[in-house]
């Protein structure tokens, strides 16, 4: 790749990380999640939300502006965030092994479910898709254990060869689903996020 390239999207990388500094937040990773939530209007006022892969931590600086400190803020990642909200809760540990009542606490349920959660990238392609899916699949699982009904799902996902069958899952489960390349996101990343609103409740087991 020519120089000037490598440069350009070094200090567009920069740009973006120190405008999420200079804001507040802990990443540049909120400036997906902010535009998402503008046209979904996935957290709201009150809610309880769930972040899974939380560190550093801006998805869940951004969702306590949205919820204000009626909602209730939980999130889990590998390493430690502590982001000192008053009405938030975050949990080091793996989202495959974390018991879901660790994840509940005190709540009943969630209104919103996240998960910016990517594998640790290995460069071949095919690897980082499957682990990547994998974690898409751990975290509808975390959803449909967790969720209220008409509550709202978003995960990151690189596209591999599960992503119909995932999205399929998505349409079951969910009133609407939309797949969305955020403008924040890297050109060159392959990843996605799908969107799905109106959670219509646990599956049967006929159904799963
Ligand atoms: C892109 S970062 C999330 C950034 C976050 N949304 C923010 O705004 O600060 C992805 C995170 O997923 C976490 N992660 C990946 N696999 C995980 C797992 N199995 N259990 C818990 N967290 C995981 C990583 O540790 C990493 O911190």
């Amino acid at each position: 790749m020519a120089r000037s390239k490598l440069g350009d999207r070094k200090s567009r990388h920069d740009r973006f990380h120190k405008n999420a500094r200079k804001k507040g937040f802990n990443s540049r990773a909120v400036f997906k999640l902010e535009e998402i939530d503008s046209k979904a209007k996935l957290i709201g006022k009150g809610h309880r939300v769930l972040d899974l892969g939380c560190a550093p931590g801006s998805w869940l600086q951004y969702a306590a502006t949205k919820t204000g400190t009626s909602g209730s803020l939980v999130g889990i990642d590998r390493f430690e965030v502590d982001l000192g909200l008053p009405n938030g809760r975050t949990l080091i540990g793996n989202v495959y092994t974390v018991e879901i009542e660790d994840l509940l606490g005190d709540l009943d349920n969630f209104d919103v479910v996240l998960s910016d959660m990517a594998p640790d990238t290995t460069g071949v392609r095919s690897v980082d898709q499957t682990r990547s899916e994998q974690l898409f699949e751990r975290a509808l699982d975390i959803a449909d254990a967790t969720l209220t009904a008409n509550g709202a799902f978003l995960g990151k996902l690189f596209q591999g060869p599960e992503f119909q069958a995932l999205i399929k899952r998505c349409r079951r489960d969910f009133a609407k689903v939309k797949i969305i390349k955020p403008e924040g996101s890297r050109k060159e990343s392959i990843e996605q996020y799908i969107c799905a609103t109106g959670y219509r409740g646990q599956p049967t087991q006929e159904e799963s």
